[in-house]
């Protein structure tokens, strides 16, 4: 069976409090439950981590290299200047699509780089919920062209 990680990163487990305005009123466990009724649908398995760590993030990543065939990966504000979580994911071999709530090319400037996502199969940013779906769609993909 096919397992893909979904993992996120800073300040995604204050989801539907945290600024509803720009991230929505979904909960993580919302986005979790709806993620895990479309992997049924196409016939995966999930895991999910979520920390505010990034030694936790990246010690998840290296996990992920023996026992997941593709990632989902919201680093949150990691995103946009950690080249730890970078390297860690142009190190493990295995596909990772980059996912965002909000579209991170239309907020602040700081938001539109992604120091992460050169390492990564592709990103998906801007449809709220959707964005995980899209992603999972596109891990799950790639997952078994590699499995
Ligand atoms: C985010 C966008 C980041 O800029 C921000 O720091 C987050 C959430 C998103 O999902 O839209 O924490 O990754």
């Amino acid at each position: 069976m096919i397992r893909i990680l979904v993992l996120n990163g800073p300040n995604l487990n204050l989801l539907g409090e945290r600024e509803p305005e720009v991230y929505g009123a979904a909960r993580l466990a919302d986005i979790e439950a709806a993620m895990t009724s479309l992997a049924e649908e196409i016939g995966v398995e999930l895991v999910f981590r979520q920390s505010n760590h990034e030694g936790v993030l990246i010690d998840a990543l290296h996990e992920a290299r023996e026992t997941c065939h593709g990632i989902v990966l919201n680093p949150g504000a990691f995103t946009h200047y950690s080249y730890a979580l970078r390297d860690a994911v142009s190190a493990i071999g295995i596909p990772v699509v980059e996912c965002h709530l909000s579209n991170i090319h239309a907020r602040e400037k700081f938001r539109s780089t992604s120091v992460i996502a050169p390492a990564c199969a592709g990103q998906i940013s801007g449809f709220g919920v959707t964005s995980y779906m899209l992603a999972l769609r596109a891990a799950a993909r790639l997952a078994k062209e590699v499995a």
